[in-house]
């Protein structure tokens, strides 16, 4: 049995980067990671790397590039006769920066000596991990940890009454790869990976319709914020429908026809393609956690305290596995505090500062909290709002859709929120996120000198309109 100081089980953002942080530390570590890639290769870097947030946003820019020359560059006085889809490569495109970004992780832990074994890891007891190697023809392995840091990650959650057949029914990843654009693709779920890659595939020429059960679009998004998207996003052409429950889909020779209910009763749509996106769930299947004591809560989540501790003193959870947003940043951040704790340092994640970006066109991005949550919990607050269409940069690209809004304490002027939807502004929150961890005001940012013209400056404006001394509106 080969002894280990850490044994991480999972190399997505979570596990892949808390085994590169114990090894700086000098822990001898080893990751067991099961992942088979399209090639049929054994592959590190989890969902995020290989069929989540890269290759997703490699199909965007892809298809953002196509939109702009087939129907922005015109307005800049550019014509590109002519212009055609190669899907192929564009596909293709996209699966070399993944095998790029998975085989830079592998030289990682070359570069850090990280022991990786590749199978399937399942718990014996609270120190002993078994290992079903990928490879059939090899035996089982065990292995001894002093601490252990389960990063099994999550999963896309099936839909009732209408399951998945992986090539005309499909959840993200088959999505990621459709072989034609299809001519109508409707989405099931109005979330992050509906609008994403809804997105895609409607620049690339497909009608796309996204129905969503709930009558708020995107209830967890500033309402006000929510709105201009849902705005931007129905004058691009997704048929967003609200209040909408998918009840069946039949195949026929004309393709799919779902049927499902709203205000009205029940309806109908033709479908070449559904992509099912009503969330992830997480994955913990076979591990066999129970021999390890290690509890899992009703939702099927790992239970684990404010340190990412489970109920057994040194085995630990991080990512999509335990509560808090699904987000590769997340899994990462407490991946580094939980290598950090095992050492003993004082390993620290800001639950109150995690920003959230949606990379749809314009983007969507936000951290801290919502107007509608302050009102729920009747904090007061005020409010200052600038449109990029007041920008003069936003001018200069022509695009002039969205707005930031900047949320502070009424008393204290602390910044509580801020909220915005417009271009790069998935760049731009960096600049907030930095603010809010050391508790700035909206008066800091005011008082910030921001370079003209840039788009940061509607952040500087935002700011400067909660004092109710907006410049340039
Ligand atoms: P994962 O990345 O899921 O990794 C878990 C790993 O554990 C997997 O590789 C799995 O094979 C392995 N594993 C599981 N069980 C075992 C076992 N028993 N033995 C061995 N190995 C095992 N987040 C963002 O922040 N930004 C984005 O832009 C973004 N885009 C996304 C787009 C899509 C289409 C999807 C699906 C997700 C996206 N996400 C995004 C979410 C992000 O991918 C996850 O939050 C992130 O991957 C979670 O990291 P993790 O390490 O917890 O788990
Ligand atoms: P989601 O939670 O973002 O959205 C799911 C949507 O489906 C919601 O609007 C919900 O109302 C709807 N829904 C739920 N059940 C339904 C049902 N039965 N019928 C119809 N609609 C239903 O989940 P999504 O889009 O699947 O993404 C999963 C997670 O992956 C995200 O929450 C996020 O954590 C992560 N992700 C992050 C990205 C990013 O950071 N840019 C990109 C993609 C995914």
């Amino acid at each position: 049995m080969e002894k280990f100081d850490v044994v991480v089980i999972g190399a997505g953002p979570g596990g892949y980067v808390a085994a590169i942080r114990c090894a700086q530390l000098g822990l001898r570590t080893a990751v067991v990671e099961r992942w088979i890639n399209k090639q049929g290769e054994a592959a590190l870097g989890g969902t995020c790397l290989n069929v989540g947030c890269i290759p997703s946003k490699a199909l965007l820019e892809s298809s953002e590039q196509f939109h702009r020359v087939t129907h922005k560059l015109a307005g800049h006085g550019i014509h590109i006769e002519g212009a055609k889809l190669d899907l192929v490569t564009m596909l293709k495109r996209k699966d070399a920066v993944v095998r790029s970004l998975t085989g830079g992780v592998e030289t990682l832990f070359l570069k850090h000596k990280i022991t990786w074994f590749k199978g399937t890891a399942r718990m014996l007891d609270a120190h002993q991990v078994e290992v079903t190697p990928l490879d059939g023809t090899k035996k089982q392995e065990f292995l001894e940890a002093s601490h252990i840091i389960l990063a099994t990650g999550s999963v896309s959650a099936a839909y009732p009454n209408i399951p998945f057949d992986d090539k005309y029914i499909v959840d993200s990843t088959g999505a990621l790869d459709f072989p034609e654009v299809p001519k109508q693709l409707v989405v099931i779920g109005a979330g992050v990976i509906g609008l994403e890659l809804g997105s895609a595939w409607q620049r690339l020429g497909s009608d796309v319709v996204i129905l969503n059960r709930g009558s708020t679009f995107l209830s967890k998004v500033d309402q006000q914020i929510a709105r201009e998207a849902q705005r931007i996003l129905k004058g691009q052409g997704l048929d967003i429908r609200l209040g909408a429950k998918p009840t069946a889909v039949k195949a026929s020779k004309k393709g799919l026809q779902l049927t499902y209910t709203d205000a009205e009763g029940e309806k109908q749509l033709r479908a070449d393609r559904i992509l099912i996106a009503i969330g992830r769930k997480p994955q913990t299947e076979g591990l066999n956690l129970e021999a390890a004591g290690v509890a899992v809560d009703e939702q099927g989540f790992i239970s684990v305290d404010g340190q990412c501790r489970t109920a057994v003193p040194h085995i630990y959870a991080v990512g999509d596995v335990v509560r808090g947003p699904m987000l590769a940043h997340k899994a990462s951040e407490e991946g580094i505090a939980v290598a950090e704790r095992i050492v003993g340092q004082a390993g620290h994640v800001n639950y109150n500062t995690i920003p959230w970006v949606i990379y749809t066109w314009p983007e969507i991005a936000w951290v801290g909290k919502t107007t509608e949550e302050l009102q729920k919990e009747g904090r007061a607050f005020k409010a200052g709002v600038f449109p990029f269409m007041a920008n003069g940069r936003a001018h200069a690209m022509h695009e002039l859709g969205g707005m930031v809004k900047v949320i502070a304490d009424a008393q204290s002027d602390k910044i509580l929120g801020v909220h915005m939807i417009g271009p790069h502004v998935s760049e731009l929150i960096a600049e907030v996120v930095v603010a809010m961890e050391f508790d700035a005001s909206s008066e800091d940012l005011a008082r910030i000198v921001h370079a003209h013209p840039t788009l940061s400056e509607a952040i500087h404006e935002a700011a400067l309109a909660a004092d109710g001394r907006v410049i340039h509106i």
